[in-house]
C-alpha cells in the first residue's frame, strides 16, 4: 500500500521496515502505542500538543477557583469545586500521557512556570461576575468539548484514551455551565443582564480557542497527516457556532457577533472577522491575566515544594527498606 504520509524530515530518504510498519499503521487507522516506533517529528509533535493542553488543564483551573469561596449557594459551591478538581484530573492524565513519550513532569512543570511553555489562551481572561462560570461552562468548555471528541480518534494510544475519559466530564461541565446561565436568563434584569455580559467577554476568546486560521496554522497539515488531529482548526471552530446558535436562542442570549447570519448555500452560519491580534497578543504573554495566572502557578509550585521532598524521602525509604528485605 502506498502512504499518504509526508515523510518526517529527519530521516533518511529509504523508509525502514520500523517506519513502513508506523505508516502502515497510520494508513490502517491503528493505534500508535509507546512501545512501537515512531518518527522523532511525531513523538517531538505530540508532547507538544499533550504538554500544552495539560498546562491549559492545570491553569485553566484558576479562572473559576476564584469563584469557590463566593458561589452563590452549596450546590452551586459543591459543582464548582467538582470541576475544578476534574480539571486537575485532566491535567494528570495527560501529563502521564505525555510522560509515556519520554517528556518527564519536572521539565514540563519548569518550562511552564518558567513561562516557556504555551497554554490555551482563553485561561488569561478574568472572571469578574458570577456568570462567568455559566459561560466559561458553556463556551469554554463547549469549545473544548468540539475540538476534543475528535482527539478520542487521536493515533496515539495513550492520548486518545485519556481524552475519551477527559471528554466524558467535559460534557458535564457544559451542561452546568448552560444552566447557570439559563438560571439567569430566567432570574431579574439585573441578572440577564450579567449573564449578557458575560457571554459578549467570553465569545470571541472562545472562537480564538480553536487556534490560527487553517491558512495561518503551521502545524495543521503535518497532524492532520499523522491522523492526531482530525479536523482543521477553522472546521472546529464552524461546527461550534452552529452548534451555539441554537443553543443561545434556547437561553435567549444574544451572540455579539453583527455579521452572523445563515449561509444558504452552505448551510453553515457565517460569522465576522476574529481579531487575531488580540490572540497574538495574548498569545506573547500580554493578555489581560496572562502575568498573575504565573505567578499564581509559581507560588503554588513552591508551597507545594515540601510535599515533593516528603514523597521523594518516602520513596527513598521504601526502597531502602524493600533492598534490605531482600538482602536478609
Ligand atoms: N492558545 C494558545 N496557543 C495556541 C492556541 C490557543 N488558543 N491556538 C493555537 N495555539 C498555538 C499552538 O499551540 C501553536 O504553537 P507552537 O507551534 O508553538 O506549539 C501555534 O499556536 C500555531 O497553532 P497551530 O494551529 O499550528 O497548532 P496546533 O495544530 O497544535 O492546533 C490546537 C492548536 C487546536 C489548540 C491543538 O493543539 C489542539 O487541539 N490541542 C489539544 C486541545 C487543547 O490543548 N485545548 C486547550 C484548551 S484546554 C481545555 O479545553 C480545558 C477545558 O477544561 C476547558
Amino acid at each position: 500500500m502506498t502512504s499518504t504520509i509526508t515523510p518526517d524530515p529527519s530521516a533518511s530518504a529509504v523508509i525502514s521496515v520500523e517506519e513502513q510498519h508506523f505508516n502502515d499503521l497510520i494508513d490502517a487507522d491503528s493505534r500508535i502505542e509507546p512501545r512501537d516506533w515512531m518518527p522523532e517529528g511525531y513523538r517531538k509533535s505530540l508532547v507538544r500538543q499533550i504538554s500544552q493542553h495539560a498546562h491549559s488543564e492545570i491553569i485553566g483551573m484558576q479562572p473559576e477557583s476564584n469563584w469557590i469561596t463566593r458561589a452563590p449557594s452549596l450546590k452551586r459551591k459543591a459543582i464548582l469545586m467538582a470541576k475544578v478538581q476534574d480539571e486537575a484530573g485532566h491535567g494528570l492524565y495527560l501529563y502521564s500521557a505525555a510522560q509515556t513519550l519520554g517528556a518527564t513532569r519536572d521539565d514540563m512543570t519548569d518550562a511552564l512556570i518558567a513561562g516557556k511553555a504555551r497554554y490555551s489562551s482563553i485561561f488569561n481572561y478574568p472572571t469578574p461576575s458570577w456568570a462567568d462560570m455559566g459561560s466559561i461552562g458553556w463556551l469554554v468548555d463547549g469549545a473544548a468539548i468540539c475540538n476534543q471528541v475528535p482527539l478520542c480518534r487521536a493515533s496515539y494510544g495513550p492520548y486518545g484514551r485519556a481524552m475519551v475519559r477527559i471528554c466524558k466530564e467535559e460534557s458535564f461541565h457544559q451542561r452546568q455551565g448552560f444552566e447557570i446561565l439559563l438560571e439567569l436568563m430566567q432570574g431579574t434584569e439585573e441578572q440577564r443582564q450579567m449573564a449578557q455580559d458575560s457571554v459578549n467577554r467570553w465569545y470571541w476568546p472562545a472562537l480564538m480557542m480553536f487556534g490560527p486560521p487553517d491558512d495561518d496554522s503551521p502545524n495543521s497539515a503535518q497532524s492532520m497527516a499523522w491522523k492526531i488531529k482530525r479536523h482543521s482548526n477553522d472546521e472546529l471552530r464552524q461546527r461550534f457556532v452552529n452548534m451555539l446558535v441554537p443553543q443561545a436562542a434556547v437561553l435567549g442570549i444574544t451572540l455579539p457577533d453583527p455579521e452572523l447570519h445563515f449561509n444558504e448555500d452552505t448551510q453553515q452560519w457565517d460569522l465576522g472577522v476574529i481579531d487575531w491580534t488580540e490572540f497574538h497578543e495574548v498569545l506573547a504573554g500580554r493578555g489581560p491575566n496572562n502575568a498573575q495566572r504565573l505567578q499564581r502557578r509559581r507560588d503554588a509550585h513552591d508551597n507545594g515544594a515540601w510535599v515533593r521532598e516528603a514523597a521523594a524521602a518516602y520513596a527513598r525509604k521504601q526502597s531502602a527498606r524493600t533492598k534490605e528485605m531482600a538482602a536478609s
